[in-house]
């Protein structure tokens, strides 16, 4: 492997994966969660999951990355023969979250160019979402938009593309998420919203709260995606592997605590001292916030600068997906960069046009009950990555042995977790991973 094909060093590798890691999930599901399970209550199950249930999962995966410095097609074939077929599996993953995901990075651009053109106005704004979303040329448009922003940076490579633009949006982003929290807690009454959202809730406490604390880190970490495993492949051999997953959960986690801090109270004021119109996923982000926006002293640009950090997240984790897919081609095809960046976006695109096309002329085709987005959704979030995660820890703990991953480590420091990751490994990890494939498998058909 050239040495392009790696990050220059620490601080380029924590904010490139920390860029994957914050998405939109720490935006529109971890605000909604952490006011649903009790505040405070929540903060605390997800910080002791965060370092001890996430930690070990993106640890592992950055250490496969790294000892093989393969991409994930063929990581896990290059440790064990006979486990091949997990990499063909986690290789799909993001083969289809890339295509939807870039569906909704669309509605994100479009919305962000509506609030800084100052065309939304003072649109309605269930139906201006409906009818765009419903449109043919507008949301496909929208989504090659975003699709080729992401694509322009793949193909400048890992060092003048992934790291160069992730140590630009992500402090930007920082900064822009505080500035937001900080004008959003000024408006009267949401100091309320303030408090509710931090104060433990002790009686909200309950396995379901720790349940749903550990399936939102998994995918908050971008884990069981291949992510993890082709950025590790980047990394020298000189880095400190434990550090640097510490430093990347610090950030996920900041950012998330940040965005609830941004919506709780917002939510709370508009509605009135209540959480009742707190929702998760777009109707959160495109519907209930463009209210709200509306209401507010400054709205137009408040959601501008918002929607600029929405399209920041959300464009670095469509990077981290697409990269993921591109080292495959690479490699398998022995292909130049740009050429296996042409091939990803022309076939992610096809594979967009049904998830987009769903929301509206095709929404009469269903899979199972669910339009396509909803399906490859599901497919991905719901079945194939608990699936994949839990694998890997049974390979991990049980066939290669969690001391293959200590050596990694120890290459670069002392593992100091070493005893609590063999725990979590070969027993906590995969009882959690059981649970939630478990119970989404059941709210998805018995809700
Ligand atoms: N970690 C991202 C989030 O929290 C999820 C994600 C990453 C999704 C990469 C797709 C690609 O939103």
């Amino acid at each position: 492997m050239s040495d392009k094909k790696k990050f220059t060093g620490k601080i380029g590798f924590i904010l490139a994966a920390a860029g994957s890691a914050v998405g939109l999930g720490n935006l529109w599901r971890f605000p909604y969660l952490a006011a649903k399970y009790g505040g405070g209550t929540f903060l605390l199950i997800y910080l002791v999951l965060a370092v001890t249930f996430g930690f070990s999962l993106m640890l592992t995966e950055i250490a496969i990355g790294r000892k093989t410095g393969k991409n994930v097609l063929e990581a896990y074939g290059e440790l064990n023969k006979k486990f091949r077929f997990l990499g063909y599996l986690s290789a799909v993953v993001p083969v289809i979250i890339f295509p939807y995901y870039c569906v909704i990075g669309g509605w994100v651009v479009k919305y962000m160019m509506a609030y800084i053109t100052n065309s939304y106005g003072n649109a309605e704004p269930t139906s201006y979402f409906t009818t765009f979303i419903s449109g043919v040329t507008q949301p496909i448009l929208y989504l090659s938009i975003f699709l080729l922003a992401s694509a322009i940076i793949v193909a400048l490579g890992v060092q003048k593309g992934i790291e160069k633009f992730s140590k630009i949006l992500m402090p930007v982003l920082v900064i822009l998420s505080i500035a937001v929290a900080i004008y959003g807690l000024t408006v009267p009454g949401a100091l309320k919203g303030f408090i509710y959202y931090i104060k433990p809730d002790l009686s909200k406490f309950s396995f379901q709260a720790v349940l749903a604390a550990a399936g939102q880190l998994f995918y908050s970490l971008s884990l069981a995606m291949g992510i993890m495993i082709t950025y590790g492949s980047y990394m020298k051999k000189e880095e400190k592997i434990e550090s640097c997953v510490r430093q990347i959960e610090i950030f996920d986690t900041g950012i998330a605590f940040i965005a609830g801090l941004i919506i709780v109270p917002a939510v709370f004021t508009f509605s009135g001292q209540s959480d009742s119109v707190l929702t998760a996923g777009p109707s959160l982000m495109f519907i209930t916030l463009p209210q709200i926006f509306s209401g507010m002293k400054l709205g137009t640009l408040f959601a501008a600068v918002f929607f600029l950090l929405v399209f920041f997240a959300a464009l670095t984790s469509a990077v981290s997906l697409m990269e993921t897919i591109v080292s495959i081609i690479e490699d398998k095809f022995h292909l130049k960069r740009i050429p296996a960046c042409i091939i990803v976006s022309v076939f992610s695109f096809a594979l967009a046009i049904p998830s987009t096309l769903g929301n509206g002329i095709w929404s009469g085709i269903t899979l199972f009950g669910m339009q396509f987005l909803d399906f490859f959704d599901f497919i991905s979030n719901t079945v194939l990555m608990p699936v994949v995660a839990l694998l890997m820890c049974i390979f991990v703990g049980y066939v290669l042995k969690t001391d293959v991953i200590a050596k990694e480590v120890e290459k670069g420091e002392t593992f100091k977790s070493r005893k609590l990751y063999n725990v979590i490994i070969k027993f906590v990890a995969p009882a959690f991973l059981l649970l939630i494939l478990g119970s989404s498998l059941i709210s998805t058909f018995f809700k």
